[in-house]
C-alpha cells in the first residue's frame, strides 16, 4: 500500500470514529442524530463491533448491556428503546403505549446483537472483562433466542415477523402484498418527522405508514402479549433474513456456550431447525430465498436482498449460493454498489427509496461475511473493497442510491461508520 493509501485509511477510520462519538449517548449509540434519536435493537449489533474495532471495548459491551437492560420478561428485546424523551421521532412512546419501563416499542428486530456479543467475547483481549460481560448478559441472550424459538415460529419452522418494522427492512417490496391486507391507522393524519430531514422520495410512503400504524394499533389493542402476536397480528410473515440472523445468533451463542461451561444443546437445536427452515423457503424456479406470507400461505416477491442474507446463517448449499451470486452479478450493471435491496429488473425497484433498491453497508457486510464463511473468499473481499470505496467517496450515509452510489437517507449513520471500522 502506498503511504497515500495508508493515510487515506487512517483518515477514513478517524472520520468513522467521529460519527460514532457524535452519536454516542449515555451508554448507547443512536443510529443517526435527529432522524433516529433512541437506541435501535439491531443497529446495536454492528455499532458494538465498531466500538470494539476502535479499541473502545467498554463502550462496545455497554452498548449491548444497555439494550438487554430493556428486555421484556418474556425474553423479547424491543426494536426501539426510548431512553430519552424527544420530539424528533414519530411514532413515539405514547403511540406504542406499552407501559414498559424504560419506555419501548412492543415489537422486536433481528437478533444481530446476539452474534455481536459472541464476537466480542471471542475477540476481547481482556479475558476477565470478556468473561464478566458475557456472564452478565448470558441469561438475557439465551432468553431472547428462547422467546424467538417459542413464540415466533412459522409453518416451516422459520421465524415469523408481525410487523414490517421487525424485519429491519421496513418497506422492502416483498411486504407490499401482505401490507395491503393490514388495517389502516384510525387517524389518517400522520405526524411524520422523518420527512423533515430526509427527502420524502427516499422514505416509505404515507400509504405504507398508515398501515404500519394500523398494525401497531391492533397489537396495542391485543395488550402487547408477546406470546400471542404471531397469532393475532394482521401481518405475519416467515422472513428469510430474520430466520438467518436468528439461526446464526443461536449457533454463535452455542459456540461460546462451550467456552463458558453452559449447555449449547438448545441453542444448537434451534440453529439447526432454523437452517432447515431456510431450505424450505428456497424457491428453486427463482433461484432465491423468499419470505412466506403465513396468513395467505404464499411465498412473497419480488426478489430482495433479504433472500440473499440467508448466506449469513451459514450452511447454505453451495449450488444455491452460486445461483444467487450469479444473479447478483447480473444485477451489477444496473446497480453496481454491492447488493441492491431489490431486484433492479422488478417493477417495484426504486433506486432511492429506503429498502426498495438502495445499497446498504449492513447488507453488503452480512452477505460478505456469509460468503467468507461459506468459502467464497474472493466475493467477500470484492464486497468489502467496493463498500469501503463507496463510504470513502460518499460518506457514512444511511444508504446509497443503487444506480449512482450517491449517499442518501440519514447522514453520519452509525452502522455505516461502525462497519467501516470493523471491516
Ligand atoms: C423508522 O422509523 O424508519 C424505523 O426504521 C422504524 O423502526
Amino acid at each position: 500500500m502506498t503511504s497515500r493509501g495508508a493515510s487515506d485509511v487512517v483518515d477514513l477510520r478517524a472520520r468513522a470514529l467521529a460519527v460514532l462519538v457524535g452519536n454516542h449517548r449515555a451508554g448507547y449509540t443512536v443510529p443517526a442524530e435527529g432522524l433516529y434519536p433512541y437506541q435501535w435493537c439491531w443497529d446495536s449489533g454492528p455499532i458494538a463491533l465498531g466500538w470494539a474495532a476502535a479499541g473502545k471495548w467498554d463502550d462496545a459491551w455497554t452498548e449491548l448491556l444497555r439494550l438487554l437492560s430493556a428486555q421484556w420478561a418474556s425474553g423479547m428485546v424491543p426494536h426501539i428503546v426510548f431512553w430519552e424523551s424527544c420530539d424528533d421521532y414519530f411514532p413515539g412512546p405514547e403511540v406504542w403505549g406499552t407501559s414498559h419501563t424504560p419506555p419501548t416499542t412492543g415489537i422486536t428486530q433481528p437478533p444481530l446483537p446476539v452474534s455481536s456479543a459472541a464476537r466480542l467475547f471471542v475477540a476481547d483481549p481482556d479475558r476477565d472483562r470478556a468473561r464478566a460481560m458475557l456472564a452478565a448478559m448470558w441469561p438475557g441472550l439465551v432468553a431472547w433466542i428462547g422467546w424467538i424459538a417459542r413464540a415466533r415460529r412459522g409453518p416451516h419452522g422459520g421465524c415469523v415477523i408481525v410487523h414490517p418494522w421487525e424485519s429491519g427492512m421496513d418497506n422492502a417490496p416483498c411486504w407490499d402484498a401482505p401490507l395491503e391486507h393490514a388495517p389502516t391507522a384510525s387517524d389518517p393524519h400522520l405526524e411524520r418527522r422523518d420527512v423533515a430531514t430526509v427527502a420524502a422520495a427516499h422514505r416509505p410512503t404515507d400509504h405504507d405508514y398508515r398501515r404500519y400504524l394500523g398494525i401497531v394499533e391492533r397489537l396495542r389493542a391485543a395488550g402487547w402479549d408477546t406470546e400471542e402476536q404471531a397469532a393475532v397480528s394482521p401481518f405475519a410473515v416467515e422472513d428469510v433474513a430474520f430466520t438467518a440472523i436468528a439461526a446464526r445468533a443461536a449457533s454463535d451463542l452455542g459456540q461460546v456456550a462451550r467456552d463458558v461451561g453452559e449447555d449449547p444443546a438448545p441453542l444448537d437445536r434451534f440453529a439447526a431447525e432454523a437452517r432447515a427452515a431456510l431450505t424450505a423457503l428456497w424457491d428453486d424456479d427463482a433461484g432465491w430465498f423468499r419470505p412466506y406470507d403465513v396468513r395467505r400461505e404464499a411465498p412473497l416477491g419480488p426478489l430482495t436482498a433479504g433472500g440473499l442474507v440467508a448466506v449469513w446463517a451459514g450452511g447454505v448449499d453451495a449450488a444455491r449460493v452460486d445461483r444467487m451470486l450469479e444473479r447478483l452479478d447480473g444485477w451489477a450493471t444496473a446497480a453496481p454498489f454491492g447488493v441492491p435491496t431489490c431486484d433492479p429488473t422488478a417493477p417495484a425497484f426504486d433506486p432511492e427509496r429506503y429498502w426498495r433498491g438502495p445499497a446498504w453497508v449492513l447488507v453488503n457486510w452480512l452477505v460478505a461475511d456469509g460468503c467468507a464463511r461459506s468459502g467464497y473468499a474472493e466475493r467477500a473481499e470484492q464486497l468489502r473493497a467496493s463498500t469501503l470505496a463507496l463510504v470513502a467517496r460518499a460518506g457514512f450515509s444511511e444508504y446509497y442510491d443503487a444506480t449512482t452510489g450517491q449517499g442518501i437517507g440519514g447522514h453520519g449513520f452509525s452502522w455505516s461508520a461502525a462497519l467501516t471500522l470493523a471491516w
